[in-house]
């Protein structure tokens, strides 16, 4: 029998070491045309249902420069806001409608690891035998890899029937089918002459180095604040392959649970996602009770025989045991699996190592669902909402505010709800609270999760847009103000109604979770991290402050505003340091301290700037 070369992938196990976080290298092929400066255009400009491979394949002769971006939102990721200072308008999709979109999209996707010495147009005309293409790109994490989507689900079926399990030497294979698959040269006629290699782009962050460069060149703090989004916002190929990793857990997972879906959330579809963040999804088993709930005719009820456990915390942790075990043992792919169940919010955590993605897999997160939701709503209201949380996400993640490692750290979780209060107190406010979120939703809008009333208009068209104008540097230089001069001591971050209110306990930091209200989102935050927070917020605002009008051309290449604010140790500044000696920066911070204590006193009724208890 003739072997196919296609097989799906073992579980391999390469060192966790090797699984790193973010992707490596990535192109696809419509993207070529656009702003990205390393992306360059791939062999096959245009693949799409209209014409099938073999007709694309003819039409490589053409110059590639004459090729169309066709979805021209491509790069941004999430489908929803476009790139700041962008004219378009915001899309106004709902946020389950895109949900649908893209997971719709990654079941008709496969993710291949081929040789990197692959002919991309030998590729295509072998895949293209089980339908058309609809779009693909290539990446390496160490390997390389290509995600293709078909126009159909039937052509990844047709696929996978004539794909094989490998046969192994000295090692056995644990026989697992998925749509991770591997591609195996028959013979050097595979390989590809240099011209038509297929051709990956660096998708990582910038380096330190480049980010410099591009902030100092920059024309505005505005500018820079856009830059830095355009530079770290997830692209079109990231969050594709974010959207098609669920969906090959989800295949995994259906071995046990055949009706589950396994849904993405946090920062990865909540529109705020960095490259390099973490794949946050979880279980969702509604499909299978809403199946068993329907209800039957006749004089009986029939329901499934189950196991019964004490509560559903224990349930909670049995599924996931079950899986984390399965994953792996079996989930080609799947390294490093830690079952972390005695957390309050049990989880799975695991490297995907194709993907590069960490992820976290949780159960029954409907609530964190909804909130990412939340903060998709805010984040395609307004284009300056994702540059501004953008920024202060950097700013923290570069004065070691934030951290990887979990502790007493705010979270950029925090973080982004802070800015949404803050741009709730602007004048005129430029998002709105989520009571009038709530009040403008309809009937269909309804959505009580757990007891919680997590009501929220999902037609964003609804929502007339802010009349504020105010700039990105104004409101950085704001946001740092405002919250150094927070009365933390006192008061609560409450965004459901968008003012300050009474700390219901002594936490140090209280931001009141959006729909479990009792909750309080940084609870984990303690009196050292919130003081170097504020300490670091004064200490911007007062060096945003000193830049006004002392800037340098944008030829000179010497750091200010953002660059200065964020790079400093890449280039120290012989500007920055002649401006803040320490010795300068302590009295100045004091003045500083005791006019806003003044200020505050007198003039708004605001708290002293203690953040003790
Ligand atoms: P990254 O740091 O980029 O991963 O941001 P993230 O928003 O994804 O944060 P994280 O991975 O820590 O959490 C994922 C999601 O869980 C968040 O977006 C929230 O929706 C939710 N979440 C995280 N922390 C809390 C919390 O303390 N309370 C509640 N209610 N939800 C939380
Ligand atoms: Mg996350």
């Amino acid at each position: 029998m003739r072997r196919s070369p296609l097989t799906f992938w073992p579980g391999a196990r390469l060192p966790l070491t090797m699984a790193v976080r973010g992707v490596g290298l990535l192109t696809r092929s419509p993207l070529c045309a656009q702003t990205r400066t390393r992306i360059r255009c791939p062999t096959f400009p245009r693949l799409r249902c209209a014409g099938t491979v073999a007709a694309e394949l003819r039409r490589d002769e053409q110059p590639s420069g004459s090729v169309e971006t066709g979805d021209g939102a491509a790069s941004r990721g999430c489908g929803a806001a476009p790139a700041p200072g962008s004219k378009d308008k915001p899309s106004k999709k709902t946020f389950s409608e895109v949900q649908e979109e893209r997971r719709e999209q990654a079941q008709r996707s496969v993710l291949i690891h081929c040789p990197n010495t692959v002919s991309e147009k030998k590729f295509l005309k072998y895949l293209s035998q089980h339908g058309p293409i609809h779009t693909h790109f290539f990446y390496e994490s160490f390997g390389f890899y290509a995600v293709v989507e078909f126009c159909q689900k039937d052509s990844v079926d047709s696929l996978l029937n004539r794909t094989q399990t490998p046969a192994t030497g000295t090692e056995a294979a644990i026989p697992f089918r998925s749509r991770f698959l591997y591609l195996k040269p028959k013979g050097p006629s595979s390989h590809a002459a240099k011209q038509s290699l297929a051709r990956s782009s660096n998708h990582l962050p910038p380096s330190k180095r480049k980010l410099f460069e591009l902030l100092c060149s920059a024309e505005s703090v505005d500018d820079q604040l856009n830059t830095l989004l355009k530079e770290f916002q997830l692209t079109e190929e990231n969050t594709r392959l974010r959207y098609l990793t669920c969906s090959l857990i989800e295949d995994i997972a259906a071995a046990y649970f055949p009706e589950c879906t396994i849904r993405p959330f946090g920062s990865s579809v909540n529109t705020f996602g960095k490259l390099g963040c973490d794949l946050d999804m979880f279980l969702d088993l509604d499909e299978t009770r809403r199946l068993s709930t329907q209800k039957s005719r006749g004089n009986f009820l029939m329901e499934f025989q189950v196991k019964n456990v004490p509560s559903e915390r224990i349930a909670t942790q049995k599924i996931l045991s079950v899986l984390g075990e399965f994953l792996d043992h079996v989930g080609p792919g799947c390294v490093g699996v830690q079952k972390i169940l005695n957390a309050r919010c049990p989880l799975v955590r695991f490297s995907h190592q194709a993907s590069g993605f960490q992820c976290d897999l949780t159960t029954n997160n409907r609530i964190a669902l909804k909130s990412s939701e939340l903060l998709y709503i805010y984040g395609t209201l307004d284009t300056r909402v994702r540059a501004l949380v953008c920024s202060v996400r950097c700013w923290a993640r570069a004065l070691s505010l934030t951290s990887s490692i979990p502790g007493a750290w705010i979270t950029n979780f925090s973080l982004t709800m802070m800015v949404i209060f803050f741009l709730q107190q602007r004048s005129p406010p430029i998002l709105p609270t989520l009571d009038t979120l709530r009040a403008s939703a309809d009937e269909e809008d309804k959505c009580i999760i757990e007891g919680n009333n997590c009501t929220l208009v999902r037609d964003l068209n609804k929502i007339k847009p802010s009349e504020n104008t105010e700039t990105l540097e104004l409101l950085l230089k704001e946001f740092f103000e405002y919250f150094g001069n927070f009365a933390f001591n006192k008061n609560s971050i409450n965004i459901r109604q968008g003012r300050e209110q009474n700390k219901p306990d002594s936490s140090p930091l209280h931001i009141q979770n959006p729909f479990e209200t009792s909750l309080n989102v940084s609870k984990n935050v303690n009196q050292s991290q919130l003081q170097r927070f504020v300490d670091l917020a004064r200490e911007s605002a007062w060096f945003l402050q000193q830049e006004d009008g002392d800037r340098p051309s944008p030829s000179s290449r010497q750091p200010w505003g953002l660059a200065a604010l964020l790079l400093q140790t890449v280039a120290p500044s012989k500007r920055v340091q002649k401006k803040l000696p320490s010795e300068r920066i302590k009295s100045l911070l004091e003045s500083v301290k005791s006019n806003s204590t003044q200020s505050s006193t007198n003039t708004s009724g605001k708290q002293a700037l203690s953040t003790q208890p």
